[in-house]
């Protein structure tokens, strides 16, 4: 089974105040200890003196997974706040019993696509990545209809032939999603089930988002964010942000020419391009993890080196500015084979310090002093940038977290060990006047 993150918030706040409670912001949900959110959180703590905020985008009984989010809120709020150390399958193993299957969470939980399978055993979820330039079009119907009404609508049996057809199409749309490849998903969205039965057919997906104007559009979406204050025991807090929708039409400028366009013309786009300058995060974490399938000959991928690079500088104690950008010193490699220092450096310009920027740009002649001899390139190329203020500083970064970074043996974490750092720098463009 297949299912799509969307970039749609559902956001729960517990705080311990003594005495239990259920704020839902006035939407149709219970306040009580039938609600999702504190369900799935009391199967793995008591909710007795917490207090529950949850603030939802998402429609309730409209196919778009509102049930998933609260369960996976709820989980990872007491995983978080009483640091269970939970790992996610464990966690999907639990919102799977609560929402009775497995797509919906799992997408919830990972972010992403996600393909799903247990064949008996316990719910497995694969993730893999949102295609590029494509956005999911959502059709919110005005009669609510639950997913236990919607899988009821499923026939008992399916006709062979529209099994393997929709086995063929689910094929052509995971190739599809992994190739960014349009024509592909387009083939792959042919679902001859679903479309006997209007209660399924929720969503579809299109191009960039200009050629849609009248549609409700929103982005895929990655894994949700927890994140905790603690200030002491009674005072702590756990919140959990999903990544956020906007479903609202996708309006266009009505110029053609730039000279031409209006105030408010302007004023749409500046809106609309800061919204998607907030998912900036989301793209630097996509290619540094595309560095997966980049050239090889090395003992490890390119994406490992990445992480070995963040990981020993995490492990030195080195700051968030400096992790993210060991973390992204070399997506400029795809583009940039030759410049993918400055490339980099210029992604990092505004919002990491001057030191750390200059590493970035220079570390390609620093690092030539570790092959040179041996490639016949100037193993003293650095040595034009002797004097510098920060030569040392990129001496050291390529000595210790560059050169250094190719060990099949080394124990890096995970990328979504960083994906909050890279959230924290990339939040505000701090040095953009430096
Ligand atoms: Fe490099
Ligand atoms: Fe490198």
């Amino acid at each position: 089974m297949l299912a799509a993150a969307l970039s749609m918030h559902l956001e729960l706040e517990v705080s311990e105040v003594g005495e239990f409670g259920v704020d839902a912001g006035g939407a149709a949900v219970p306040e009580d200890r039938s609600n999702l959110c504190v369900r799935a959180f009391e199967r793995l703590h008591p909710a007795d003196d917490l207090r529950f905020e949850i603030r939802s985008e998402i429609p309730v009984a409209s196919g778009l997974g509102s049930s998933a989010a609260a369960i996976v809120a709820g989980l990872m709020a007491a995983e978080h706040l009483y640091e269970l150390a939970l790992d996610h399958e464990a966690l999907l193993a639990h919102a799977v019993e609560l929402e009775g299957h497995p797509d919906n969470v799992a997408a919830a939980l990972h972010g992403g696509f996600v393909i799903c399978s247990s064949n008996g055993d316990a719910p497995r979820a694969t993730r893999f990545d949102p295609p590029e330039g494509v956005e999911a079009v959502i059709v919110v119907p005005d009669d609510q209809v639950s997913t236990e009404q919607a899988r009821r609508a499923i026939p008992e049996e399916i006709p062979l032939a529209d099994a393997v057809a929709n086995v063929a199409a689910a094929s052509l749309l995971v190739l599809g999603v992994q190739r960014s490849d349009l024509t592909l998903i387009e083939r792959g969205l042919t679902d001859r089930v679903a479309r006997q039965s209007p209660a399924l057919v929720r969503a579809c997906w299109c191009g960039p988002s200009g050629r849609t104007p009248a549609r409700s559009s929103t982005r895929f979406a990655s894994a949700p964010r927890a994140g905790r204050r603690s200030t002491g025991r009674r005072s702590r807090r756990s919140g959990l942000t999903f990544r956020s929708c906007r479903v609202g039409c996708v309006e266009t400028v009505g110029f053609t020419r730039m000279a031409d366009g209006t105030a408010e013309d302007y004023a749409l786009l500046e809106r609309l391009e800061a919204q998607y300058i907030a998912s900036l995060p989301d793209r630097l974490l996509a290619a540094v993890r595309a560095l997966e399938h980049s050239f090889g000959g090395y003992q490890v991928t390119r994406f490992e080196h990445s992480l070995q690079s963040a990981t020993r500088a995490h492990r030195d104690g080195r700051s968030d500015e400096y992790v993210v950008a060991a973390l992204l010193h070399d997506i400029g490699d795809e583009l940039a084979p030759y410049t993918h220092g400055e490339m980099v450096a210029a992604i990092l310009r505004p919002y990491v310090e001057p030191r750390i920027c200059w590493i970035v740009q220079h570390h390609g002649a620093f690092q030539q002093h570790f092959y040179g001899r041996q490639t016949g390139h100037d193993p003293d190329a650095r040595e034009r940038y002797r004097g510098h203020e920060w030569f040392d500083d990129c001496a050291e970064f390529c000595e210790r977290y560059d050169q250094n970074c190719f060990d099949p043996e080394y124990d890096s974490l995970p990328i979504e060990a960083f994906e909050p750092m890279v959230r924290r720098v990339f939040a505000e463009p701090r040095y953009l006047d430096g």
